[in-house]
């Protein structure tokens, strides 16, 4: 559903107005003016991208990652920063809380997942903002994470019903230094925020994590048990997690889940639910055809996002912010 800067009295709090955009109609000419448009209109954005999950801002004067930077502090949101997170994407900051999206090779797939949802560290919120679009290609997925639950749940109840109750382990192999080439690619340094082993283990000690060193000196690392369904306000329920990223992106679990994926209960998670998730996700999925420019604000609960390839010489430039 699109509606006008100035006409914010349409917002129809819905949760099937999926993404909201919000166009500037004109009025909006400067940052100055768009952050006080914002601090006016908090309460009743908030309550909207609570509704729906993504709001998506076209036209507003953010050009770079400075205006970018301070439009998105207009929300009042606290910082969540990447050196503090246990992400394993390679990215470049840009300002304190500006980050590149993902530094994956164009024609790496990012499947879906919600930030961070494989480990016990996410924020709440994600925002992007597209500094240039990409040649051709390059959207951003964006998908519901209530509606995907309940159309796995009305589609495999029993399975459902299992993740729910025991949650989910992941396995990652973290490499030793970062490597470009992946859409994991921060090596277990970074990762963990860590320069020996010794201190690699202690971090993973507190996480709850168990490990094993590789003879490569790369990490193989199981994560404690993690929610896979959430409730949320209102009892909404919301698939929340990386299963989708995992199955179909993490090197070799596709040909054998285990290796990236388990029950919290330590069970194997058959593969027929695996691709019935997949599927499921697929469907529901919209995708947002970036315009310079824009900036889209994520309910990190709420939807997943993912990134789909991208082609041609233009350099694709998506900058992210993560909040609290
Ligand atoms: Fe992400």
């Amino acid at each position: 559903m699109t509606y006008s800067s100035t006409m914010l009295e349409d917002l129809e709090f819905s949760q099937d107005n999926f993404p909201s955009i919000i166009v500037n109609d004109g009025s909006i000419e400067t940052l100055d003016q768009a952050r006080a448009w914002i601090g006016e209109n908090l309460a009743i954005l908030k309550k909207e991208l609570s509704c729906t999950g993504a709001l998506l801002f076209r036209g507003f004067p953010v050009n770079d990652a400075v205006s970018y930077d301070s439009f998105f502090s207009a929300f009042e949101y606290k910082n969540f920063t990447y050196e503090e997170s246990l992400s394993n994407a390679v990215r470049i900051n840009y300002t304190d809380q500006v980050f590149s999206a993902n530094e994956a090779p164009k024609h790496v797939e990012i499947y879906l997942h919600n930030e961070m949802a494989q480990t016990p560290i996410f924020p709440s919120v994600i925002s992007l903002f597209c500094e240039k679009t990409a040649d051709s290609g390059g959207a951003t997925i964006l998908c519901r994470s209530d509606v995907v639950y309940q159309k796995i749940a009305a589609a495999e109840p029993q399975l459902t019903a299992k993740l729910a109750e025991v949650g989910i382990q992941y396995t990652t192999r973290i490499s030793n230094g970062d490597n470009a080439d992946s859409a994991q690619g921060r090596g277990w340094q970074g990762t963990l925020s860590v320069e020996t082993k010794a201190q690699a283990e202690e971090k993973l000690d507190s996480l709850g994590y168990s490990w094993e060193w590789q003879s490569d000196d790369s990490l193989l690392a199981q994560t404690k048990v993690l929610p896979a369904i959430k409730s949320l306000e209102n009892d909404r329920k919301v698939f929340f997690n990386q299963i989708i990223a995992a199955y179909q992106g993490w090197q070799g679990v596709k040909e054998n889940p285990s290796r990236g994926l388990c029950f919290g209960d330590g069970s194997e998670i058959p593969k027929h639910f695996l691709d019935s998730i997949c599927a499921i996700a697929d469907e529901t999925s919209y995708d947002l055809m970036w315009q310079d420019g824009d900036v889209a604000v994520v309910d990190n609960h709420i939807a997943m996002h993912g990134r789909r390839p991208y082609g041609g010489d233009r350099v694709r430039r998506v900058l992210v912010v993560l909040g609290l």
